[in-house]
Order: C-alpha cells, then sequence, then structure tokens
C-alpha cells in the first residue's frame, strides 16, 4: 500500500515510524530521485534512534557513523550512489560496525550482497509534483518493501500517516 507524503516534516515522521521498528544489525535500503526525500526520511529514523550528528547527504563520503547518544543502536548512514559498478558495499567493511542500524541511500543494486535481509523504501515524486520547478515542494509516494526472513511478520499497518 503507497503511502503519500505531502511535507518534508511528514517524510521524517515517516522515518521515525521505521526506526521504532529496528534493531542492531537491520538494514534499510532508501530509493528514489535525487531530491525525493531519502535524507530527509534518515533525518527522522535517526532522530528517532536517537544518534548523534546532523544527517546530512553524504556528498563527499560514503559513509557516517552516527553513535548513539545513550546505549542504544548507532547508524550507519551510506550513500552508495558514487559507488562504482563492480565495488561492494562489503568492501567499505561497514558490517564490521557492531549494535548499528545500516541506512543505504541508492542501495538497491548491492542490497543481496550485503544482508539476507532488508527494508526498501521507494519514494517517488507524483507526476504533478515532477512538473514543479521548485524540486523541494510537492508530494511524494512512498512504498516499503520488506525482503527476507527478517521481516516475515512486520506488520506496516501502524504507520499510514
Ligand atoms: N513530502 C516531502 N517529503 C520529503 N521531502 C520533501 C517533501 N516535500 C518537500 N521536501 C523537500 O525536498 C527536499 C528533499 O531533499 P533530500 O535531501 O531529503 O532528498 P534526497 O532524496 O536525499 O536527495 P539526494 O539524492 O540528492 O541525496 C528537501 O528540501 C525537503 O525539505
Ligand atoms: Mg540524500
Amino acid at each position: 500500500m503507497p503511502i503519500e507524503v505531502t511535507t518534508a516534516v511528514a517524510m521524517q515522521a515517516l522515518g521515525a515510524s521505521i526506526a521504532k521498528l529496528l534493531v542492531a544489525g537491520d538494514v534499510v535500503i532508501l530509493d528514489g530521485p535525487l531530491g525525493a526525500g531519502k535524507t530527509t526520511f534518515a533525518q527522522g529514523l535517526a532522530q528517532e534512534l536517537g544518534v548523534q550528528g546532523a544527517v546530512t547527504s553524504p556528498t563527499f563520503v560514503m559513509a557516517r557513523i552516527h553513535k548513539s547518544i545513550g546505549a542504544g543502536v548507532s547508524l550507519v548512514h551510506v550513500d552508495a550512489y558514487r559507488l562504482a559498478e563492480t565495488s561492494e558495499l562489503s568492501d567499505l567493511d561497514l558490517d564490521a560496525t557492531t549494535n548499528a542500524v545500516f541506512l543505504i541511500e541508492w542501495g538497491l543494486q548491492y542490497a543481496k550482497n550485503f544482508a539476507e535481509s532488508w527494508l526498501e523504501v521507494h519514494i517517488a515524486r507524483s507526476a504533478v509534483a515532477a512538473e514543479d520547478t521548485d524540486a523541494a515542494s510537492g508530494l511524494r509516494t512512498v512504498e516499503i518493501i520488506a525482503v527476507g526472513d527478517r521481516w516475515e511478520n512486520l506488520d506496516l499497518s501502524g504507520i499510514a500517516l
């Protein structure tokens, strides 16, 4: 069931509600065009997890580790956009980071070699919004796809906005 997300604040709230489902080792893949709202989603997720540091598009770094403010899980935030096609996420040795949730922008093609289960968050802009020249405004449609045994009992009915 696609979820309609009309504002950046609502996208952060969606990220926060997904964060509540996550435990260490979980992998979330964010998919969607430039400016879709992937990092905005990540910000809400990070805030709910309670991790340090501002979440931004990691343009010049491939991955950033946000440690927990308390004793909770850390967040490993990856931008796979510039990862060469031949390289693999596993080359970054990210899974050596224990007690962390992994959030990977542009990570779809790498997911199956990186993890056995993951959540895909697909963010699309509506046709109307895409015609809008202001990239920051407009409706987003989000589809969440759960892959693998980890999510067998996943119930997303509570997260609709
Ligand atoms: N419904 C919405 N959901 C998410 N973001 C929105 C929404 N409406 C407006 N925005 C704005 O759109 C922009 C989304 O930018 P963001 O950096 O999150 O995208 P991104 O997918 O990470 O892009 P990039 O691929 O360049 O990293 C922000 O400026 C945000 O405030
Ligand atoms: Mg981004």
